[in-house]
């Protein structure tokens, strides 16, 4: 079982360098861990990911605003925000080795034991430690001015220390939401299963504030809730391998009331954490007033009331879509007598919406007819391939495994008629259809 479920998660981070789209950061020294680098493919299916993001939590909705912060805050947004004192895992320490692991993953710890099991030798644990997971550096010339700033554990602080700034430039009305794409960075002390648990990821980030009233909160949590897991769905996940999970009151982060994670079926480690829905009241925004001295309320005209607004968060990680969407992708079958590998994406996040062929490389008419219909794809919709590389039955190959979804040949009929055959990546089954008629095609199906 155990080698079965391994064999996927393998296959995916080989696809995944072979064809371009995640490499091992640095690789080329030896590789950092935890840290890995998006290739031309990578980056196209996550920026497609960010951007669907972008359109249903932001620039769809009349009631939200997007910002950018910077990665770099002072301690201070940390201490209020609680992360210098409760983000932190708790770690043991193996005698023999000095190696420290999480003493909350039995499964790290028994399998760092079969190691020295191997060994013969008896192992024996440290007490446990609580150690911050944020990551520190320094900011200024020298030691003595320097100051210590810290790498967003969360991209969450950057929105709350600027609620003040929205209201008073954009005057939004309650309820209103800030959205946020960007890099966090956490030293996870066991990073693993590929872009799973890194050390520098990229979250999308709604935090939606509300009336500080229970029932406005019930409801919007469960809005909230429903929209993220439409969202998720919508990217491509059938129903089976996606669930909603309340948080146990011991799992819940400092600053949230409720909390629900999207769990997603992973084939290496069954359910896991693809995104979070928090209510995390109006935590942020009252310890900000405090150790800020900034006033963080809100007035409402309509009531004449003075309040500090509670936020209802919805919190993904842009690279957990992407590992979770190449697993959910990856299909093998049989076309033709012949094993293929393929990834289904849906055609809203395939990294190459189409790829052009002349049927023969070696006949200028065609290469030049397929150009001509190639450079107007590629001008409307950007993500288009030309290959002309190889028999056609080697480029389908090609395109199924990085998930293109149809593939366009010019034939000589093409001369004649002006028509082509588009092939569908699923069924293989090939239509012929006029030239004219491919943008209006495309702008149904892969937009
Ligand atoms: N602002 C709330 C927050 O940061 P979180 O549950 O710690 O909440 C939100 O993180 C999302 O960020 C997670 O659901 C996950 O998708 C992603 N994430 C968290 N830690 C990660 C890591 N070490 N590597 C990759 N993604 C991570």
């Amino acid at each position: 079982m155990a080698s079965k479920i391994e064999t996927k998660l393998d296959k995916i981070v080989s696809l995944a360098k072979r064809r371009g789209f995640i490499y091992q950061g640095s690789e080329i020294y030896g590789g950092l861990s935890g840290i890995y680098d998006y290739g031309p493919l990578g980056v196209e299916l996550r920026h497609n990911i960010k951007q669907h993001f972008w359109k249903k939590f932001i620039t769809e909705r009349e009631d939200v605003y997007g910002m950018s912060a910077a990665i770099l805050m002072p301690e201070r947004v940390w201490e209020a925000s609680g992360h210098t004192e409760l983000f932190t895992d708790p770690l043991v320490e193996c005698k023999l080795c000095h190696e420290r692991v999480r003493a909350d993953q039995p499964e790290v710890i028994s399998n760092h034991e079969e190691v020295h099991k191997k060994d013969k030798k008896k192992i024996e644990w440290s007490e446990p430690q609580v150690f911050n997971l944020l990551v520190e550096t320094k900011l200024g010339a020298s030691e003595k001015t320097a100051t210590n700033v810290y790498l967003r554990g969360e991209i969450t602080q950057g929105v709350h220390v600027n609620f003040k700034n929205i209201l008073d430039s954009m005057h939004p009305r309650i309820p209103f939401g800030i959205g946020q794409i960007g890099k966090a960075f956490r030293n996870e002390i066991t990073p693993r299963d590929f872009l799973f648990r890194q050390r520098e990821f990229e979250q999308m980030e709604l935090q939606y504030y509300i009336k500080p009233n229970e029932q406005i909160g019930l409801e919007m949590f469960e809005i909230w809730k429903h929209h993220s897991l439409e969202w998720y769905y919508s990217l491509g996940f059938s129903k089976d391998s996606l669930r909603l999970r309340q948080h146990g009151p011991d799992e819940r982060a400092h600053y949230a009331k409720d909390a629900w994670d999207i769990e997603y079926n992973t084939p290496f480690a069954g359910w896991k954490e693809a995104w979070g829905v928090h209510h995390r009241g109006d935590w942020d925004l009252k310890r900000h007033s405090e150790y800020s001295g900034v006033d963080m309320s809100y007035y409402d005209e309509t009531t004449k009331e003075r309040f500090i607004p509670w936020d209802i968060e919805c919190s993904g990680g842009v690279d957990r879509a992407v590992l979770f969407l190449l697993l959910e992708s990856y299909t093998e079958d049989e076309m033709n007598g012949e094993l293929r590998a393929y990834l289904k994406f849906n055609p809203r996040v395939a990294p190459i919406k189409a790829a052009v062929f002349p049927l023969l490389k070696n006949k200028p008419e065609l290469v030049e007819k397929a150009r001509t219909v190639y450079e107007a794809l590629k001008k409307e919709f950007g993500a288009i391939m030309f290959d002309d590389n190889g028999n056609i039955g080697k480029r389908y190959r090609r395109q199924d495994e990085i998930g293109t979804p149809y593939c366009i040949t010019i034939d000589f009929d093409t001369l004649g008629d002006d028509t082509v055959t588009i092939r569908d990546r699923d069924t293989g089954k090939q239509d012929r259809v006029p030239v004219n008629e491919l943008i209006p095609f495309f702008k149904q199906t892969i937009l």
